[in-house]
């Protein structure tokens, strides 16, 4: 009889060791839209550097890049419902699923690297944090920069909005980017980023716009020669987490997420700062792209942008104050 019990405590001890070496490892799916080289890859490299070292290994990340786990907003519903752990992608592909964080995307808000930390690092970045959690069921836990989308088309030299009449130019299914190509007076065909290279590439449209990092790091310099650097809108790519798996998680674990996310927030914001200006000069010096300045400053495509789609949005982005109380962060309070 005793041998008997002593087998069995054996034996539930060990059940018991099994379960928590269980509970306290695992290796999530991070989906990520660009490839190799991108400040998205960047981001998501740094969060599992930064996880694996935090728990010894027993957490682990494995990246899927260029888009192997579907569409950038497929993602998002899919870390809703808890069948994909994490995924980095553009915020313009977060806004159809939580409009208020558009407040980052509306045109020529955000006007530097510096500003775009300060603002999602801050307390609008918390609020919109907040608001992703309960809007689209995922969590950001940290921010990819990019740098500012310039437009790009493989026809003419753009400098006037005159001269981007008559393009066909890709834009994400996202309205208030879709709005600022009608303020212009274009059309745009949105489409989502995995169809964007292809479509260049069979001239099904002439143009796009995304940062010089994905430009590069997406080689549009193969099927795209004129660039536009226009500043409508600071790409900013979250990385999120399944606010599901988030809060299966112990306090001490979704600390160390968080802390990892805060690491590579920081590597995302230095990446940026020193690597924009080689990949500028490679693309044009190199890769045979050719910088068109806008016209007159941009003056009138900033005009025509903030003056449509500004008041437009306003509902989407939680009321008039949610943008007013950004451009006085910004140190720009609205007239
Ligand atoms: C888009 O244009 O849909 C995104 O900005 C692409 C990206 O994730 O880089």
């Amino acid at each position: 009889y005793a041998g008997r019990l002593s087998l069995a405590v054996l034996l539930i001890f060990g059940l018991c060791l099994n379960f928590s070496a269980a509970a306290w490892s695992a290796t999530w799916k991070m989906a990520l839209g660009d490839s190799n080289g991108s400040p998205q890859h960047e981001v998501g490299k740094k969060f599992k550097e930064a996880l694996e070292a935090k728990t010894n290994g027993k957490y682990k990340v494995t990246l899927f890049l260029n888009g192997q786990l579907g569409s950038e907003q497929d993602t998002v519903n899919d870390a809703a419902m808890g069948t994909l752990d994490m995924s980095c992608l553009a915020i313009n592909n977060v806004t159809p699923f939580s409009p208020t964080v558009g407040v980052l995307s509306l045109p020529y808000v955000i006007q530097s690297l510096e500003e775009a930390a300060m603002l999602t690092q801050g307390e609008v970045g918390r609020e919109l944090t907040e608001n992703t959690i309960r809007d689209a069921g995922v969590r950001i836990v940290a921010w990819t920069y990019t740098g500012f989308r310039v437009l790009t088309n493989s026809k003419k030299p753009v400098s006037t909005l005159d001269d981007l009449q008559g393009l066909i130019v890709r834009v994400p299914k996202n309205e208030i980017m879709i709005d600022t190509y009608k303020s212009w007076g274009i059309n745009p065909s949105p489409m989502a980023w995995s169809e964007t290279f292809t479509a260049l590439q069979q001239k099904v449209v002439d143009g796009q716009d995304n940062p010089y990092l994905t430009i590069n790091a997406m080689q549009f310099y193969t099927v795209q020669k004129y660039i536009t650097p226009i500043r409508y809108l600071f790409s900013i790519e979250p990385l999120i987490i399944s606010e599901q798996l988030y809060q299966s998680l112990t306090p001490e674990m979704q600390e160390i997420v968080l802390a990892a996310g805060r690491e590579a927030t920081s590597h995302s914001q230095k990446f940026l700062a020193d690597s924009e200006a080689a990949i500028i000069k490679d693309l044009t010096e190199n890769k045979g792209m050719e910088i068109v300045m806008p016209a007159d400053n941009e003056k009138l495509w900033i005009e025509k942008a903030t003056q449509a789609v500004w008041p437009k949005h306003y509902k989407s982005i939680g009321g008039k104050e949610k943008l007013e109380k950004v451009l006085e962060i910004l140190g720009r309070p609205q007239q």
